[in-house]
């Protein structure tokens, strides 16, 4: 019997670079997967250039020529859909989106947000994190549910914050480890040993802590 190696769909809004290391984690060999499609919701988005160049092919769905969200989230599912993924990974991309989009992945739909989630879900977190004067900050992979930035984490890194960093500073020092956690949180969803239910995840059978796994590079 032969298994179909797992189809992965990237959606994005910029320039990709957690989108790039899918890429390169697949070239390497550490992610046994393939990319069906990037799609992205902005036209000029940056990474759909660095995608097409690694062979892989691109759509756009425009949000700005869709009358609302819902009316957006179900041309997005349809053009996911096209693809047949068996994980959808959101990879910088900018949208908030709805049920109509959420509830048809739900259990294959993972996002990577830049802090240790519950902290700080939304915008400008490496600059909530140093001015509320945490010693810590990082990244968390986590399972999409119609909560914005709410879904089950599957794995966190954590970064210690200088005395000197600025938000970008932070940022800068935290990318390089996104890029690293996204495919491995990728591959363990991939290995079937992660179970959500009820909205709780377990690894194995067991419970996962409430922030994931606490992974090290
Ligand atoms: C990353 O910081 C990611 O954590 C957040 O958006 C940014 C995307 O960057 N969700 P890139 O487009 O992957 O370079």
């Amino acid at each position: 019997m032969t298994t179909r190696v797992p189809r992965l769909v990237l959606l994005i809004s910029g320039r990709g670079s957690n989108m790039e290391a899918f890429i390169r984690a697949i070239e390497g060999g550490t992610l046994q997967a393939t990319i069906g499609a990037v799609i992205s919701n902005e036209p000029d988005a940056a990474g759909l250039e660095i995608a097409e160049q690694a062979g892989i092919q691109t759509r756009v769905v425009p949000h700005r020529e869709y009358g609302n969200r819902e009316v957006f989230d179900a041309a997005l599912a349809t053009e996911v859909l096209a693809h047949d993924p068996d994980l959808v990974i959101l990879a910088g991309f900018m949208r908030i989106l709805t049920p109509v989009f959420v509830d048809r992945f739900a259990g294959k739909l993972l996002n990577i947000h830049p802090s240790l989630l519950p902290k700080y879900p939304g915008l400008h977190t490496h600059q909530r994190a140093i001015d509320a004067g945490d010693s810590e900050a990082g990244a968390t992979v986590h399972y999409v549910t119609s909560e914005l930035d709410g879904g089950p984490p599957v794995m966190q890194v954590r970064l210690t914050i200088r005395p000197e960093d600025s938000a970008e500073s932070l940022a800068a020092r935290l990318l390089p480890l996104e890029h690293q956690l996204y495919p491995a949180a990728a591959a363990l969803h991939l290995s079937g040993r992660l179970h959500l239910s009820n909205g709780l995840l377990e690894l194995d059978g067991e419970p996962l802590p409430a922030t994931g796994i606490d992974w090290r590079p």
